[in-house]
């Protein structure tokens, strides 16, 4: 099943691949189109494009989830070499095992030569046993000579780093738990992960002619900034964030912070800073000063009611939602000038309700569209989100 894929990571909030041919279907798209997925998150569009034969360019800000994409879409590694290689670590990693419970953490650090990573309080995230585990893993994949193949394994390994750390996986956002006395089998867990990802390109490669695929990082609402395959795209298939603070960069603070990506505390809360609905650290303390404007009239028609309704409840918080829609009509205006015309772009996005009020991401969505001269000929709800009172998703559908 080459869906699986899109398991690589686990991304709480992703969309199904599903929805993708859903989108697919009702905008009519055939292989002759390029599809830009501005928000890729787990990859799905871009996975499903290509299995359709269909070429897909997906960029996102947060460098994990593009480290996890650009693996994704190799579906020409070599499985042998990869089952070799797998086999190679983990002899490596019985051989070096050994006694390693008797060392503390900083002697195990000096003999190995690694380093524990430079997140806020690293103890609290992974015991000791699991921590000297999953490093000597790190660096036997390190020492990988292969860039690829090497690429790939760090793929495996930070995508399970959260599952054998002390959080609670049965819940969308991360929080710690006490793992003390749970068996936490890192071997079995991480090894067994790398077998099915190797499983998955075998199966990936029973495609024929999949569709060109290229996944970068980068800010959305500065898309010429890039180099992308395509300078022009005829499809837009995507889910931005919502507006319910939930922050991605937050939750993937282990994956930045065990893979290297980050080794500054402060760093973290500086790409939050960028992405569209980030909400912590200093990105809540700017939120907190002044009142945040919309960035023109139009956006000003589209939010001032509703962001003065929730002003009089929450300065913050009506500067996030300013915020967040400022960045979004940003990002469509942008990626105006890299489609086509006639062009046809699905956001599926989530409404949410902050201090009271209803916030229709989707009517709001469709407004900024059209203030940008695309017409909008649906919005499809899709569903209604669990457990939540009047919220929902949908799709809306916006033409250049
Ligand atoms: C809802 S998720 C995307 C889900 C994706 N469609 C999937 O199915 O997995 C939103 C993504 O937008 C990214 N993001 C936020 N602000 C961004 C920006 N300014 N430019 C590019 N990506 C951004 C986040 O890092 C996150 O991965």
């Amino acid at each position: 099943m080459i869906d699986h894929i899109h398991q690589w990571f686990r991304l709480t909030p992703s969309f199904s691949p599903k929805l993708v041919h859903f989108m697919k279907r009702i905008t009519n798209t055939t292989k002759n189109h390029k599809v830009l997925e501005p928000f890729l998150g787990a990859s799905t569009t871009v996975i499903e494009c290509m299995k359709e034969g269909i070429d897909c360019v997906g960029i996102d800000i947060n460098p994990v989830f593009v480290k996890v994409g650009q693996v994704a879409i190799q579906w020409d590694l070599d499985v042998d070499n990869l089952r070799r290689t797998n086999k190679e670590i983990l002899k490596k990693y019985h051989e070096s095992i050994i006694g390693i419970d008797k060392l503390d953490l900083l002697n195990f650090c000096n003999k190995f030569n690694v380093e524990i990573p430079k997140i806020h309080k690293p103890e609290k995230w992974w015991r000791d046993d699991v921590l000297k585990r999953i490093l000597l893993i790190k660096k036997f994949i390190y020492e990988l000579e292969n860039e690829r193949v090497k690429h790939f394994f760090y793929v495996g390994l930070i995508s399970k780093v959260v599952d054998v750390a002390n959080v609670n996986r049965s819940h969308p956002t991360l929080t710690f738990c006490d793992r003390s006395k749970d068996k936490i089998d890192v071997e079995s867990e991480i090894f067994s992960k790398f077998e099915v990802m190797i499983k998955d390109i075998e199966n990936a490669k029973t495609i024929i002619n999949p569709g060109k695929a290229q996944v970068v990082e980068g800010d959305s609402t500065n898309i010429s900034e890039l180099k992308l395959l395509y300078d022009k795209f005829d499809r837009v298939f995507t889910s931005p964030p919502y507006p319910n603070r939930y922050s991605y960069v937050w939750e993937t603070r282990p994956q930045l912070y065990f893979g290297d990506i980050f080794d500054k505390p402060s760093q973290a809360a500086d790409l939050d800073i960028k992405t569209i609905g980030g909400t912590w650290g200093k990105a809540t303390s700017n939120l907190a000063k002044g009142i945040e404007k919309p960035i023109n009239a139009e956006v000003g028609k589209i939010m001032d009611s509703v962001c003065a309704e929730i002003r009089q409840k929450d300065n913050l918080m009506a500067n996030y939602v300013m915020k967040f829609f400022n960045l979004l009509y940003l990002q469509i205006k942008e990626m105006k000038k890299h489609l086509n015309d006639e062009a046809m772009c699905c956001y599926v996005v989530g409404n949410s309700r902050i201090k009271d009020v209803e916030i229709y991401t989707d009517i709001l969505l469709a407004d900024l569209f059209f203030s940008l001269g695309y017409t909008i000929p649906k919005i499809v709800r899709i569903r209604k989100r669990i457990g939540r009172r009047k919220l929902y998703e949908a799709i809306v559908i916006a033409k250049k």
